[in-house]
């Protein structure tokens, strides 16, 4: 089983858990391949052969990203606009996400009590990441159970981040096993 994790933070100089998190799971490259977007495509053109390529040779993707106004950052949106082309992620004939499974890996300024009905922001991050879920499910790929570190602000500890980055390797690293989709993009056939 081997492991994708495209990675999109506009400012990983400036992040702390994003930065910290690819830095420990860099020391897996047997089993882990990061693809870290802002870096690998600083003039923001995505090659998108050379990234197909890397999703065919893997077993399961992991989109990773800082939660920004509810949502993932511009160049992970580009990803999959841009990657998950008709005719190569979906489509008649198409297979290529069968078998694999798709995650998401999520950091989050809010605390997890605070994403809860009654609570400030209402809906669990379940609720607001089921775009994802669904892209998943569109391409015939069953959607993992989201990593999310929530509550991330200039007082979480080093210690916590540090934490925060063990877990996040042995997620990548203890995949659980998954049914494959019976059929690639189940959503498709009721467009
Ligand atoms: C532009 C921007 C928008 C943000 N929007 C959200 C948000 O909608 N929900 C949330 O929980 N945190 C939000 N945050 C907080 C970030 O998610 C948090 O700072 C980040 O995940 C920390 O990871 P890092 O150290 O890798 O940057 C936002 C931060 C920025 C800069």
């Amino acid at each position: 089983m081997k492991t994708l994790v495209i990675a999109a933070h506009p400012t990983l100089e400036e992040s702390r858990v994003n930065r910290r998190w690819l830095e420990e799971i860099r020391k897996y490259p047997e089993q882990i391949t990061v693809s870290s977007l802002y870096e690998k495509y600083p003039d923001g053109v995505i090659d998108v052969a050379a990234e197909q390529a890397l999703v065919e040779a893997h077993d399961r993707i992991v989109w990773q990203f800082p939660f920004y106004w509810f949502n993932c950052p511009p160049m992970m949106k580009q990803w999959l606009d841009e990657v998950l082309l008709q005719g190569w992620a979906y489509g008649p004939g198409t297979d290529v996400f069968h078998g694999k499974s798709i995650g998401v890996a999520v950091t989050a300024g809010v605390r997890e009590e605070d994403y809860a009905p009654g609570r400030e922001f209402r809906y669990e991050i379940g609720t607001l990441l089921r775009p994802f879920e669904l892209t998943a499910e569109y391409v015939g790929a069953p959607y993992e159970e989201p990593f999310v570190q929530y509550g991330i602000n200039s007082r979480t500890s080093d210690e916590e981040i540090e934490a925060s980055a063990k877990r996040y390797a042995e997620h990548l690293l203890n995949a659980k096993p998954f049914e494959p989709l019976s059929h690639a993009g189940a959503l498709q056939e009721r467009a």
